[in-house]
């Protein structure tokens, strides 16, 4: 999801992979609605003459017990470390007010998210219900629910404005994460906050208000005390365990449960010998480092935007989306005729946001489209 740091979670995920095939060892892969073969736990390794590719293994420094990846560098590591936190830590100088908001969002997030942020289409809503008059809180939903408890969304459900900022500032807009600038996010989060009519001192937030680091710690979601217990303070162990003494505050069959919980034996499959055992198709012998990308190095602009900001969708049919490489599918599409398909891109169509939800100019639009175009006859 963070371009600039596949390799670091390529790493990471190699050593989820490995914990995730324990528990399917006995089938280590499965096949997608879309005919696709995967491995089990979402990881797609690139198939080369009928077989599965294996992974990198980089021997420069390899950990002692793993025997794959490499510690993360330094600087790995700082341009990961990107939260921002509840308490203000993270939070990066700038500024943007809910107009400028308002704006950025019609722009590049309305395509998904729709007006006012009502959702639809199988896109999440960015504000549902009136925040300030949720019958229930989380609390009390555990033990009476309510149809009108927080809904999961930002702000009846969220405890934390921070979560929003730092959401939007690493995965959205979807389709070209880390790409906003931090004046951009606080814009962003200043005008979903009056969508969802939060106040800041008591006051709703009116389309000149200006949010920036100061005034974003004062900001206090609703159902902030909905999540119990309260863990915070000198009190916070004390009132954790008082909290989970209470066997009325678990809902349901009111039991907490650490053995003996399942009856019967849980299913659980071990790690044949030592990993996964089962490739469909088979795993190739061969370590191959993966195949550098052309156009990374401002060789094939067209290539490397389709990568990006297309990719996300037309990589596969799963979305509805023509996909790359379907010369059936692209030879339907091309009927209407070139200049037809361009303006239905730039204007979209259906599932296909404006410009793919980028911010391309038309020559530059129309550049990919050719590519993708080229890659299907
Ligand atoms: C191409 C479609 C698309 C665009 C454009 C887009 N989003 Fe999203 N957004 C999504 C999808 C899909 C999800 C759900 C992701 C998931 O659950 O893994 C999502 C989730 C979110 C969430 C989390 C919602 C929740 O309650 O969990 C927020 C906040 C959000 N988007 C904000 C934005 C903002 C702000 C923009 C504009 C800068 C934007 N999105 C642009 C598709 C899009
Ligand atoms: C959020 C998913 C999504 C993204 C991102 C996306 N597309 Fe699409 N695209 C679609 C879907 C879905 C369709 C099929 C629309 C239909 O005809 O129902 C489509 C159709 C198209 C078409 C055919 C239009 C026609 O006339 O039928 C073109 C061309 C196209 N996309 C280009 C692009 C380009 C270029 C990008 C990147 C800059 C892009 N798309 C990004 C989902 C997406």
């Amino acid at each position: 999801m963070f371009k600039s740091y596949r390799k670091v979670i390529s790493t990471v995920a190699v050593v989820a992979l490995a914990s995730v095939s324990a528990m399917a060892a006995s089938d280590a892969s499965r096949t997608y609605a879309n005919g696709k073969k995967v491995i089990d736990g979402g990881m797609a390794y690139p198939v080369k003459n009928g077989k599965t590719s294996e992974y990198y293994v980089n021997t420069q420094k390899a950990y002692k017990d793993v025997k794959f990846g490499r510690p993360a560098t330094a600087n790995e590591m700082k341009a990961w470390d990107i939260d921002v936190m509840y308490d203000g830590t993270g939070l990066p100088d700038g500024q943007g007010s809910v107009e400028e908001g308002d704006e950025i969002y019609e722009a590049k997030c309305a395509s998904c998210h729709f007006d006012f942020g009502a959702g639809g289409a199988g896109y999440p809503a960015l504000q549902q219900g009136n925040a300030y008059e949720i019958h229930e809180t989380l609390k009390l939903q555990r033990l009476h629910p309510d149809d009108d408890g927080p809904k999961r969304n930002f702000g009846s459900y969220w405890p934390y404005a921070s979560t929003l900022f730092w959401y939007i500032k690493t995965g959205m807009p979807h389709p070209a994460p880390m790409s906003l600038s931090n004046d951009e996010v606080y814009a962003l989060v200043a005008y979903i906050l009056s969508i969802n009519e939060i106040k800041i001192d008591g006051e709703e937030l009116d389309d000149d208000f200006v949010l920036n680091k100061e005034n974003f710690l004062k900001i206090k979601m609703p159902n902030k005390d909905g999540f119990v217990p309260k863990i915070e303070g000198k009190n916070g162990l004390e009132n954790a365990r008082k909290f989970y003494d209470n066997p009325k505050n678990f809902g349901g069959n009111k039991t907490r449960c650490m053995k003996n919980c399942f009856e019967g034996e849980p299913k659980v499959a071990r790690i044949v010998g030592a990993g996964i055992s089962v490739f469909n198709p088979p795993l190739s012998s061969k370590k191959e480092k993966p195949a550098k990308k052309e156009g990374a190095a401002g060789g094939n602009e067209a290539k490397t935007t389709y990568e990006a900001s297309c990719a996300v969708c037309h990589a596969t049919d799963a979305m509805g989306a023509p996909m790359v490489g379907d010369k059936k599918a692209w030879a339907a599409v091309l009927k209407k005729g070139i200049d037809a398909v361009y303006t239905n891109g730039i204007k979209g169509i259906n599932g296909m946001p404006p410009k793919g939800g980028t911010a391309l100019d038309d020559a530059k639009f129309k550049a990919v489209v050719d590519y993708m175009v080229s890659q299907s006859k």
